[in-house]
């Protein structure tokens, strides 16, 4: 982030001026002396893996490993009479031979098999397991290695499957056979210690098939004598030890009171050529490989959350988040792991042609994929998936991880942010332009200069002297406020928020266990320790109405720099060693650190009020496995440049299928000021992002859509229409996530898992399980694209129904003038809308639906429509709308999806003011000839009447269509229509 530092004191003016130039004045000048000095990312202030010791100390031993190929003995070796299976659960002791006098280190493993076929294999060192090291510069750290991420990161799946069964053992393995009906096997060889993991017969998924498990194990540190005046050093021998017990980078010394634990491991993905998931990275969705060669990184891709200022597209550099969950897909097949670790990680990848046994070569594939992880500390945690299908991994990851909070309804509307609006008089300036330019949205947003000097949980008070009557009028439209609050709370005096952090210990503390001062947007700081529960009860009770003055029902909230990042510190955020609740070093918790901050708030948001059950709405920029349970993610500061709007879809793609799909980036770029016809391709590929925000940074010019000028402004008004028109489709979309883990943009490998053509395509997406199948234009002057066709389906366009004669792995040529969007409707969906122009999400609620059916090349379709009240938990009690809409033959009917009596549900006030909502028009795209009537009959509750139809014959290309009107029948309820 940009790290401009905070004016000494903000400017007050005394002179004769009305309040409100006043405090004009006061935001400028405030404005002015931020403004950033912008440089672009600068690389050497990151790590490269050759900067991180125990990443260059694991790349090397790997290449030790991999040059001695045949003769590299992996030095970890199972002990054979130690396996014991029981209940589901291996337990077995490695021994881990540390030096040439046959001295060895032992390591308890667990291999966990779930009943959701899923295995886990966990590895810890006994000897820091019973604390049985010493800790240098007498530091108060915890000896274990880090045990917690689990607390964190998994909320179910865990249950074991107790029919696990040993298949085979002797003294060199054992065989278990277990998940659904015992198809999957796990091979334990002994010496060395390598795991196979099979799905039936053929292996998938291989661990220290190369030798690179690597545990570093606990050893005191040796203090050589400093050579005397005018001796020679004695010559080094054995490992390098300069980066065991401190390491400095950019002048920053990280010290090591547990000295090296790195752990790291190979995991091999027999037969496999793509693998995804690990963001949050820049670059291709089909990850590439890391150990050079053209066209592929030089560096392993890095997980360690940091605020990168300006970042670089295609790069393997690390991001705001990091989710450590990879999938592999070939063919017929998709298998995963999931490296459960949240410390600084590494991940190296290449790709093989050949196999130590090319029988275990699969059907499908010729390439290996090997990859590397490398994390500095902690317990090794691998949780091995076997698919087989993308489907299948998304749904068990999120099974363990949790699945996306169903959104706050508003939430996926549109949201007008900057850095900043200047007043509250400029916040209801914006709403009332948005308004007479019929320009729809949702939310308006806060950034920092709102507060009063960037003391949090206060309003800056001359610009923002009326935050009720902005919230107000805000709430005249159904319009939501989100305001942002960070994690460092400003170290001054006569602040109540520093006050309580520190005088009830609340916060995180410096490696001697002092409170820990950094330095961000207020200066000095101290930093919420949101692993302590205290913590959090504490971080609720600052939330609550009364508390927190100048908030409301429609305010909502927003999380930045929390991963963390601190501008005086390594690599832009908290020393290694400093320590956090538990006595854990951030060393160990970093990647953690950004979802316990998230989960703070949405704690906080949960309990705002007594008795008031709402759901929250939780920007946050940092996350890790998990944090799809809390809210939304952007992918902080990009730039408005052309390229950067291009990166965004595999980036959101990718969040997708690592479990993370509430992801958006900022329309139209964070920094700089877009060429209008940049701004407009952004909101038309924005209307597709799951989560759909315009923001810039305070440098940056006004660009709210209404100061385009024609015909920008219309065309971004008509993409905001799309979005909400189609708001119904978002959101079940959104449940499909929530119910399944499904993407809510869903790449192509994952819906077509048997297309190789379309494995590595990362710049269209379908949305939800709607058939809507886009490619925004991402280029400038381009005036067309070519879409690849995944299958034999018919497409029809979007905005024409023009019959796309196309067949699959196809490229079909969509023109796209700037006012178009390439966007088709594949045969064979129904899909739900709200056609009424209105202000925001909140005036829809209760309109009714149009229907629109793509009929598919064999004459039918179907699809769903979810819909609750959008706000509340009552949706877990059953208050909700679910629909599954079919056309088959000439019959288009509409019947609970759950196959729930719906006439039993006891109905709630939404429920019942539901009951008014309709199904007002069914457009029936590729209509058979059968529609080509005046009316048809259509049969509901015991009652059946006639609706009047449209039908329009195919003509030069552009399919036949059937527009039902008024058609009359309750949208919770089941009908038929007889065509
Ligand atoms: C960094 C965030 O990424 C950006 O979106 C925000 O505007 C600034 N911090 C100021 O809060």
């Amino acid at each position: 982030m940009i790290h401009f530092r905070r004016p000494p004191s903000i400017m007050r003016s005394t002179l004769g001026l009305s309040w409100k130039w006043t405090a004009l004045l006061c935001v400028l000048a405030v404005i002015v002396a931020f403004i950033p000095q912008a440089a672009a990312v600068k690389e050497h202030d990151f790590k490269k893996c050759h900067q991180s010791g125990f990443c260059k100390r694991n790349r090397a031993y790997a290449d030790n490993a991999a040059s001695q190929s045949s003769t590299w003995n992996s030095p970890y070796q199972v002990i054979p009479e130690s396996p014991v299976l029981k209940d589901g659960q291996l337990h077995a002791i490695i021994l881990k031979t540390i030096n040439d006098k046959g001295e060895t280190a032992r390591f308890p493993i667990t291999v966990s098999f779930l009943k959701s076929g899923v295995a886990r294999v966990t590895v810890d060192e006994e000897r820091r397991q019973k604390k049985d090291i010493e800790l240098r510069h007498n530091s108060p750290v915890r000896k274990e290695r880090y045990n917690e991420a689990e607390k964190w990161a998994i909320v179910g799946g865990l249950e074991l499957d107790k029919q696990a069964q040993v298949a085979f053992q002797d003294k060199n393995q054992i065989n278990i056979k277990y998940g659904p009906e015992s198809k999957l096997e796990a091979v334990i060889k002994f010496a060395p210690l390598e795991a196979e993991f099979r799905r039936d017969g053929a292996t998938h998924i291989k661990l220290n098939d190369r030798g690179f498990l690597n545990m570093e194990h606990w050893r005191p540190k040796v203090d050589k004598p400093e050579p005397k005046e005018g001796e020679e050093a004695p010559a080094e021998t054995g490992e390098d030890e300069s980066t065991w017990w401190d390491e400095t980078f950019g002048g920053n010394t990280d010290t090591k009171p547990r000295g090296p634990e790195s752990v790291a491991l190979d995991v091999s993905f027999v037969g496999y050529e793509h693998v995804y998931g690990i963001p949050e990275h820049t670059g291709p969705m089909s990850l590439k490989q890391t150990r050079g060669g053209e066209g592929n990184f030089e560096e392993p891709y890095r997980m360690y959350n940091a605020d990168v200022f300006e970042y670089i597209l295609d790069s393997p550099m690390t991001l705001y988040g990091s989710i450590p969950f990879m999938q592999a897909h070939r063919k017929g097949s998709s298998v995963g792991v999931f490296w459960l670790n949240a410390a600084e990680t590494w991940v190296d990848i290449t790709k093989g042609k050949h196999s130590s046994n090319p029988l275990n070569l699969g059907p499908g594939g010729k390439t290996n994929t090997h990859t590397h992880w490398i994390s500095e500390s902690g317990v090794l945690d691998v949780f091995v998936f076997l698919g087989p299908t993308p489907r299948d991994l998304t749904q068990k990851y999120g099974e363990l991880t949790g699945y996306t909070a169903m959104p706050q309804e508003f939430s996926i509307g549109y949201h007008q942010c900057r850095w900043n609006y200047i007043s509250d008089d400029d916040v209801k300036d914006v709403d009332r332009k948005m308004d007479k330019f019929k320009i729809p949205y949702d939310v308006i947003w806060l950034d920092i200069e709102y507060t009063d000097d960037k003391k949090y949980f206060t309003w800056e008070p001359h610009s923002f002297a009326d935050p009720i009557g902005m919230g107000k009028q805000l709430d005249n439209h159904g319009r939501k406020l989100v305001v942002i609050i960070d994690p460092h709370i400003k170290k001054v005096d006569g602040y109540s928020v520093n006050k309580e952090l520190t005088s009830q210990d609340l916060a995180v503390h410096n490696k001697d266990d002092s409170i820990y001062e950094g330095w961000c947007w207020p200066g000095s700081s101290n930093w919420i320790d949101c692993f302590n529960p205290k913590a959090i009860e504490w971080w609720k009770s600052l939330y609550k109405y009364d508390a927190f003055k100048g908030t409301m029902e429609n305010t909502f909230l927003w999380n930045d720099m929390n991963e963390p990042s601190v501008f005086n510190g390594p690599e832009t955020t908290m020393p290694k060693d400093n320590i956090h609740h538990g006595q854990w070093e951030h060393r160990d918790i970093h990647n953690l650190n950004g979802l316990t901050f998230h989960n703070a708030t949405f704690e906080a948001l949960v309990s705002r009020k007594k008795g008031e059950k709402r759901r929250p709405f939780v920007l946050t920029r940092s996350f890790y496995s998990g944090s799809q349970r809390l809210g939304a993610m952007w992918t902080g500061d990009n730039q408005a440049s052309w390229d950067h709007l291009a990166a965004s879809i595999p980036m959101i793609l990718n969040q997708g299928i690592a479990g993370f799909p509430y992801a958006g980036a900022d329309v139209a770029g964070f920094f700089g000021n877009p060429e209008k016809d940049l701004i407009a391709r952004w909101y038309q590929a924005g209307a597709f992002y799951p989560f759909f925000r315009g923001h810039a940074h305070i440098d940056a010019r006004r660009r709210e859509p209404y100061l385009l000028g024609e015909p920008y402004t219309a065309i971004v008004t008509a993409a905001l229409r799309l979005r909400y028109s189609l708001l119904p489709s978002w959101y079940t979309a959104f449940f499909y996530a929530n119910r399944d883990g499904s993407p809510i943009v869903r790449p192509m490998f994952w819906t077509h898992p048997e297309e190789e053509s379309g494995f590595a395509i990362d710049d269209q997406m379908f949305v939800g399980s709607t058939g809507l199948l886009v490619k925004p234009i991402v280029d400038q002057d381009k005036e067309s694209t070519d879409i690849w066709i995944p299958d034999d389906e018919v497409y029809y366009d979007y905005a024409t129904y023009q019959t796309m004669s196309t067949k699959k792995g196809k490229h079909l040529t969509v023109k796209a003038t700037i006012d178009q969007i390439p966007l088709l409707m594949r045969g064979g969906h129904i899909f739900p809308r709200r056609d009424i122009p209105r202000r925001s999400s909140t005036m829809m609620r209760f309109d009714d639906y149009t229907l629109v059916v793509s009929v598919s090349k064999s004459g039918s379709a179907e699809g769903e429509l979810y819909v609750d009240d959008g706000d509340t938990f009552d949706n877990e009690q059953g208050q909700y709308i679910y629909r599954k809409f079919t056309l088959a033959g000439n019959k288009l009917s509409s019947a609970d999806a759950d196959g729930r009596y719906v006439k039993t549900i006891k109905a709630g006030k939404w429920l019942t003011d539901m009951h008014d909502v309709h199904v007002d028009r069914i457009i029936v795209v590729g209509a058979p000839s059968a529609w080509n009537k005046k009316e048809v009959d259509i049969e509901s509750d015991g009652r059946s009447w006639k609706v009047k139809v449209e039908y329009h014959a195919a003509e030069k290309g552009r399919a036949a269509f059937a527009v039902v009107g008024r058609v009359g029948a309750r949208i919770g309820q089941d009908w038929v229509i007889k065509a």
